[in-house]
């Protein structure tokens, strides 16, 4: 069988020629890298919960009207997406300080933030994805403010939404990083959620024990790493939970 082309090896997944013009295939890794490769490692199956997770918030997404690159899973590991041209911007969105956030200010890690907050940083891994600010990505070229409003509104949208479906299963949603892509159709461009939005993009709180279910769990050594990411999947009823007939839907928590 003739070999697929690469298009993109990245660090947790690797894009694929797709089967017809304008899509891509995007394989998810079980491969794991924090602080910018510093730190390498592999969570076992997390490429297929995170192709799995992936999915259905993307599904969910597009029920809401928010536009998005998944177009179907095609297999444990793969989904088919349209191919888009991505937007260098990493967009995070923030409802809890931790992280970079707590360093960069001297803050509590868990202390609720006023309003939400976005951010957003250029991606470069030899730069370390600096923060930058509306004037750099206008001024450089990255995105129109246009774009920018677009970006801004998606991942507000974006941010209500998933707010809410975690909490329906116990699970805070601390924070999270979006990329975006722009889609040409007839002559008009229109700006889609692309990428992922996985545990190893979101930071997620157990509701009642603050207990972490996402990659901070590798970034900080704290162990159970497949265990959260399943249990994440398992709330959001996308694992079976002693069966492969054995899907429910959401759990939903008191
Ligand atoms: P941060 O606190 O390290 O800036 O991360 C904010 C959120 O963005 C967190 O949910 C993890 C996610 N994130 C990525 O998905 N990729 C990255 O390279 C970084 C630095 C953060
Ligand atoms: N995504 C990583 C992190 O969250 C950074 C990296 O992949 O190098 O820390």
């Amino acid at each position: 069988m003739a070999r697929r082309r690469q298009i993109y090896e990245g660090k947790a997944k690797v894009l694929f020629e797709g089967p017809e013009p304008g899509t891509l295939v995007q394989h998810f890794k079980d491969a794991a890298t924090a602080f910018n490769n510093k730190k390498q490692g592999v969570i076992t199956g997390k490429g297929v919960i995170n192709n799995r997770i992936s999915e259905y918030l993307m599904v969910r997404l597009g029920e809401i009207g928010v536009p998005t690159h998944f177009v179907r899973r095609l297999n444990m590991r793969e989904q088919l997406v349209r191919e888009v041209e991505i937007v260098p911007i990493e967009v995070v969105v923030r409802n809890i300080v931790a992280g970079s956030l707590a360093k960069r200010f001297g803050m509590k890690e868990g202390t609720p933030l006023p309003r939400s907050i976005v951010e957003y940083f250029y991606k470069s891994d030899e730069l370390d994805d600096p923060l930058i600010t509306e004037e750099h990505i206008t001024a450089f070229g990255w995105a129109t403010p246009q774009d920018l409003d677009e970006i801004m509104s998606l991942a507000l949208r974006v941010n209500d939404f998933m707010s809410g479906l975690f909490l329906g299963v116990g699970i805070r949603l601390v924070d999270f990083k979006l990329e975006f892509g722009r889609l040409w159709e007839n002559d008009q461009m229109r700006i889609i959620l692309a990428d992922e939005i996985s545990p190893d993009s979101c930071r997620l709180w157990d509701i009642k024990t603050d207990e972490k279910m996402d990659k901070d769990r590798f970034r900080r050594d704290m162990g159970n790493v497949e265990d959260a990411y399943q249990e994440v999947a398992r709330r959001l009823g996308i694992l079976p939970e002693s069966g492969p007939t054995d899907i429910k839907g959401p759990k939903v928590m008191q």
